[in-house]
């Protein structure tokens, strides 16, 4: 047996963040890339989280470089690289410079690991993904995004405050893309087993539900200079860890669709089953007339932005 192998592409707050919590959880080792002008910090921030394994118990190897070969063989790769909104802009506002960073990062993963999994966080996520899966040539089980596991922590967060119980006892469901026009499906929320409409009135429900559409937004301009990053790194390790532990978990995830929903050739927020080949199945829901419509709206809106790609 070998430890797994882990590339976090972008070594930034949500690469660096990632690479950490992967490590803490003994995922595996992680190799740590960024681009040559910061090679130093990228080499530096990887040293520094080593040299935190012996004091948390830990043994995961954690490498900083700009040279991919040191990625070759990998068992999953997350991209985080790219740049991050800052007030005022929304996450489609990064498309053309994100889409070009997806591009050449994927043709270097893809030559030094042919067969590994690949995680986009990089946003735009619905079309960056999409990128990076033309680019990769992968089957549609080896390509996925993260936005729901991200949007239902938010979710969960602010019911289990509103009702001051556990955040482990609250799920949540959230359908569509990862934008303002994301679908969180109320009805199929629960607390401790129990609707979460018996535990709310509809006002305080949609109030949160609000909240929750604009989460990523709320964080940007309290930070003022860059995006969310400690929550969304944790998501994409709960996704990791679902695949490296072949858990077959259902969780939601930015996935290509063939049909599924309605729609074709796109990727989109949706129920799935993650587990040692990937995302190993998108789960179908039967939708009511106003979710279905709802569902449209933030399809169209992803539709939108993949036109920007070229
Ligand atoms: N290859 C590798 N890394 C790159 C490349 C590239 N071609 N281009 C940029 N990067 C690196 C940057 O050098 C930087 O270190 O990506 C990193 C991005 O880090 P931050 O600027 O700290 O951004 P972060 O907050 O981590 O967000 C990254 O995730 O949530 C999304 O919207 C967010 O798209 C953004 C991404």
């Amino acid at each position: 047996i070998r430890r797994r192998k882990i590339s976090v592409i972008g070594a930034g707050f949500t690469g660096a963040t990632t690479a950490l919590m992967l490590a803490q959880k003994e995922l595996g080792d992680v190799v740590l890339v960024d681009i040559p002008q910061v090679e130093g910090p990228t080499k530096g921030k990887a040293l520094d989280m080593l040299e935190s394994t012996p004091v948390q118990g830990v043994d995961s190897n954690i490498v900083g470089t700009t040279d991919y070969a040191e990625t070759a063989g990998s068992d999953l790769v997350i991209i985080t690289a790219g740049v991050a909104r800052k007030p005022g802009m929304s996450r489609d506002d990064l498309v053309s410079t994100n889409a070009k960073i997806m591009k050449s990062v994927t043709k270097s993963v893809v030559e030094h690991s042919p067969n590994t999994i690949i995680i986009v966080l990089t946003n735009p996520v619905d079309a960056m993904t999409y990128e990076v899966f033309r680019t990769s040539g992968f089957p549609k089980n080896r390509v996925m995004g993260q936005s729901g596991v991200l949007d239902t922590a938010r979710f969960r967060t602010f019911i289990a405050q509103e009702l001051n119980v556990s955040v482990e006892d609250v799920t949540g469901f959230v359908l569509g893309g990862h934008g303002d026009d994301m679908v969180p499906l109320v009805r199929y929320s629960y607390v401790g087993g129990i609707p979460l409409e018996k535990w709310l009135p509809k006002d305080r429900i949609d109030a949160i539900v609000e909240r929750t559409r604009k989460g990523g937004g709320e964080i940007v301009n309290l930070l003022g200079n860059g995006s969310a990053y400690y929550a969304p790194a944790a998501s994409l390790v709960q996704m990791a860890e679902a695949i490296l532990k072949d858990k077959r978990r259902i969780l939601p995830a930015v996935a290509y669709l063939e049909g599924e929903y309605g729609y074709n050739d796109m990727f989109l927020g949706v129920p799935t089953i993650l587990g040692g080949n990937g995302l190993e199945k998108v789960i179908e829901l039967e939708l009511t007339d106003e979710e279905k419509q709802a569902l449209d709206k933030s399809a169209e809106s992803v539709r939108r932005v993949m036109k920007l790609l070229d």
